[in-house]
């Protein structure tokens, strides 16, 4: 048993995409699969602590018992649901990858396919991760995450900036076996003042990694 531990602690998680529907057959998504968002979850809960998840479409079961999950299918359902419990957590992680966007029309029968083109007007969703910024507690830490092709380092610490966060996770889409799709990552966890790089990792010990850094900011 570890002594690392976040007995008596509430941390509220974000995991997976969102979908945001065209018409009840179609909507636009992203290749997340909720996978790091819900290692994290069960890295907390394992330690002791109270893990509140709200999570995109995923095909993942968080299986232990501190775990509670808040499903949800779009942007504005996941802001909703984490607005209503962030109050009450201790740390807040933002690893869902959210839709920027959404269809600003959704239409309510079948879009039929007529003519060559076809245009969808998007409008922006909430950022969920800068909206709970404005509002976090001097008590509270925050987590997000950043996926980036350039410019990385530099990126990620205006993310940090922007949405109020204490630490970032980046991904970079320029290592390989790192992203969206590999059971794999390598990230780098940027703070105000601090780099510290990891390994190319199974995502449960990148998770590990995540938890223990945490850990020890929320304890220094
Ligand atoms: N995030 C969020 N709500 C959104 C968009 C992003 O909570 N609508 C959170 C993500 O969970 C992640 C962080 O913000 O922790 C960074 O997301 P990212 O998509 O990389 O940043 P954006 O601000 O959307 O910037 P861009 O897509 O232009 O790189």
């Amino acid at each position: 048993m570890t002594k690392r531990t976040f007995k008596g602690k509430t941390i509220l998680v974000t995991a997976g995409p969102t979908h945001e529907p065209i018409d009840p057959v179609r909507f636009i998504g992203n290749h997340s699969t909720g996978k790091m968002g819900y290692a994290l979850a069960e890295s907390f809960a394992i330690r002791g602590a109270r893990v509140q998840l709200v999570s995109g479409p995923v095909n993942l079961e968080a299986k232990h018992p501190q775990i509670h999950v808040t499903a949800v299918t779009t942007a504005e359902q996941m802001y909703e649901a984490v607005k209503s419990m962030a109050a009450t957590a201790d740390i807040l992680v933002f690893a869902a990858a959210v839709a920027d966007y959404r269809p600003k029309v959704v239409a309510d029968k079948k879009i039929k396919k007529s003519g060559n083109e076809l245009t969808i007007d998007l409008v922006k969703n909430v950022d969920i991760a800068a909206a709970l910024g404005k509002a976090k507690k001097e008590t509270q830490f925050s987590v997000g995450f950043a996926l980036e092709t350039n410019n990385e380092s530099e990126n990620a610490r205006e993310k940090l900036q922007k949405k109020n966060l204490d630490m970032i996770v980046l991904n970079s889409l320029n290592d390989p076996g790192a992203g969206f799709k590999h059971d794999t990552n390598k990230i780098t966890i940027i703070e105000k003042d601090t780099v510290t790089a990891f390994d190319l990792k199974h995502k449960s010990e990148v998770a590990e990694d995540i938890v223990n850094l945490i850990w020890e900011r929320v304890n220094a």
